[in-house]
Formats: C-alpha cells, structure tokens, sequence
C-alpha cells in the first residue's frame, strides 16, 4: 500500500486501469461525432483528467478546443451547496458543443450548475463526462454522457483530487485509510 505524507492510502483505481479506461471514454466522444467540439474543464479537480482525455481525444483524431471553468461550490464539510463561477471561460459557446468534464458527479450540483449556464450562453449541445460517479449521492436528476468508473461513497484523493489541498499529484485515485 503506498504510503504520501505518511498516510496510508489506499489504491481504488490504479494509473494504468485510468488509463486504459480513459482511451474508451475518448472512442465513445468520438463515435458522437460532435460538429463543433469545446471541452471545458472544471477546475480545480478535472486538471488531470481532462489533460489525459483531450490526448486521448487526438488519438481518436479529434480536436477540440479546451476550456477551463473554475467553479466553487460552498456547503458543509464535503456536500456542496451554493454553486458559484470564480473564474469564467474566455470563448464563446453560443451555437457549440460543449462537454463539461469534471472529477467526480456527486450532489450533481456543480454539473448542473454549469450545464445551465452552457445552455442559457446558447451551447447547441451539453454533454458531461466524469471520471467517477457517485450515484448514491445524488441530489438532484443529473446523469453524465460518459463515465469512467462507478464509485463507492468513499472519499477519494488523487489523479488532481484533493483531501485539504493535499495528494492532488497521486497518479492513481485512492482511499486515505490511517497514518502509517
Ligand atoms: P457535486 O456533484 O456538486 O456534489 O460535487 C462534486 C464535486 O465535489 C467534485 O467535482 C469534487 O470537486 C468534489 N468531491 C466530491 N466527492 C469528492 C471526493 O471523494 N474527493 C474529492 N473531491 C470530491
Ligand atoms: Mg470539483
């Protein structure tokens, strides 16, 4: 078990299981056949796994052109609640195809959020992709397009996701399971 900042932690999806998985998600974006593809990326804890699907994308031979939304959600300890934009996007989504990619689908507030404000810019379409899906937490009806992995309602760190502002650098998604 690998031991970060003298935690142990638990590995839940391994580098190469993303990976491998990450390829598939980008055949399934491909087969679409989006007209006018804009990925927009919601900071902060998409970084990693948007960088890796957009690659993946170009190895389906797409090219999109990729955004970063940052979008901070405020509640009690991990729940979101209010949902607000702290830093908005550059390009015009009016008349485009929009996929939003995001770490984790939970509440299902942030994505919603931010689907609704692709759809009122005048996005022709909005499409999600998640990494990983929490779908006993859901609170509101909300389902992604393309989804990496079903997750347990753990709380996961890694691969750009974060416990306190820490373990976002871990090249895999694990659990935090005690000091080592
Ligand atoms: P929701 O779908 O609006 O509830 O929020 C999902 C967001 O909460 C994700 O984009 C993450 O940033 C954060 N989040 C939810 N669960 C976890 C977790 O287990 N680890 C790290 N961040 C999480
Ligand atoms: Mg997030």
């Amino acid at each position: 078990m690998p031991v970060v900042r003298g935690k142990d932690i638990d590995v839940l999806f391994s580098a190469s299981t993303i990976a491998r998985r990450n390829l598939e998600l980008a055949k399934e974006i491909a087969a679409r056949d989006y007209d006018d593809l804009l990925v927009v990326s919601i900071l902060k804890g998409s970084f990693i796994f948007a960088a890796d699907l957009i690659r993946a994308l170009h190895d389906m031979g797409q090219s999109p052109e990729v955004e970063f939304i940052f979008i901070s959600s405020y509640g009690t300890g991990t729940t979101s609640g209010e949902v607000r934009v702290l830093r908005d996007i550059d390009n015009e989504v009016a008349g485009r195809d929009v996929l939003l990619i995001d770490d984790i689908l939970e509440s299902g507030k942030t994505l919603r959020f931010t689907r609704e404000l692709m759809l009122e810019r005048g996005a022709r379409s909005v499409s999600i992709a998640v990494l990983l899906d929490k779908r006993g937490k859901r609170q509101t009806e909300l389902d992604a397009d393309f989804v990496g992995f079903d997750c347990p309602d753990y709380f996961v760190v890694g691969y750009g996701m974060d416990v306190a502002h820490a373990f976002r650098e871990l090249p895999f998604v694990g659990v935090v399971t005690g000091d080592a």
